[in-house]
């Protein structure tokens, strides 16, 4: 079994006022261990909403999510933290790093959280890795925006993830700090990770070796 994610028929609506949307309409695919997957379509078309159901902070109304073959629905609050904290990694447009912390602290945050000893040197290695071995004990508001990205990517790695997730990771950067985030994603992949990227960047979409469109919430084919 090598697939990392298995999606069958999920749907996830929401009510709003008496209105239902169906954000994620039927949604089928899998993404293979190794496999590098962008997720393109128009906003509002369900991207986000897709990417937390596969993540794990979201849970479809109907259908089946397979994270490393285990299906996700009986799963409860603390199956799910499990499944987010040891498989997941979650990269957002906005960085949310923690402002007090520095590089060094903020991608350990994960590690602490599984209360597995000090990670300083895990960390000082994913922080070289993506470039920022002279940025360790820098405050996020003393990184530009691409750094700031690099600092995310380093904490959604520190728990060694079966899949990295990013949600328009490059949407807020520059077109110069855009560049080099997908030579990163392009590097992590070459060296294994399987990664699924929801972009609107033609690069990033390009240098995938597949690309789900999405509209309205449906998997266009
Ligand atoms: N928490 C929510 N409550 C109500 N509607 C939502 C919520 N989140 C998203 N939606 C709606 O679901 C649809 C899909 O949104 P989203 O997944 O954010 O799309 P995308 O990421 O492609 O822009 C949109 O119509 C959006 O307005
Ligand atoms: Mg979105």
């Amino acid at each position: 079994m090598n697939n990392v994610v298995e999606l069958d028929a999920i749907t996830r609506n929401y009510q709003r006022g008496s209105e239902r949307i169906r954000a994620v309409n039927e949604v089928t695919f899998n993404v293979a261990s190794g496999e590098f997957v962008a997720i393109v379509g128009p906003s509002g078309s369900g991207k986000t909403t897709l990417l937390n159901l596969i993540g794990c902070v979201d849970k479809p109304d109907n259908g089946i999510v397979r994270i490393d073959g285990e299906p996700t629905s009986d799963l409860d609050e603390a199956g799910l933290t499990r499944i987010r904290a040891r498989k997941i990694g979650f990269v957002f447009q906005q960085f949310f790093l923690l402002p007090t912390l520095t590089a060094l602290e903020n991608v350990q945050l994960p590690a602490m959280f599984l209360r597995n000893g000090d990670r300083t040197a895990e960390a000082t290695e994913l922080l070289t890795r993506v470039g920022l071995e002279d940025r360790l004990h820098h405050l996020p508001d003393q990184l530009s925006g691409g750094e700031m990205q690099r600092v995310a990517i380093a904490r959604a790695l520190i728990n060694s993830p079966r899949i990295l997730l990013a949600d328009e990771p490059t949407g807020s950067l520059d077109s110069a700090n855009a560049a080099s985030i997908l030579d990163l994603f392009a590097q992590l992949h070459a060296e294994g990770l399987t990664c699924l990227i929801v972009t609107h960047n033609e690069a990033v979409a390009n240098a995938c070796n597949r690309t789900i469109q999405i509209k309205d919430g449906r998997l266009e084919k």
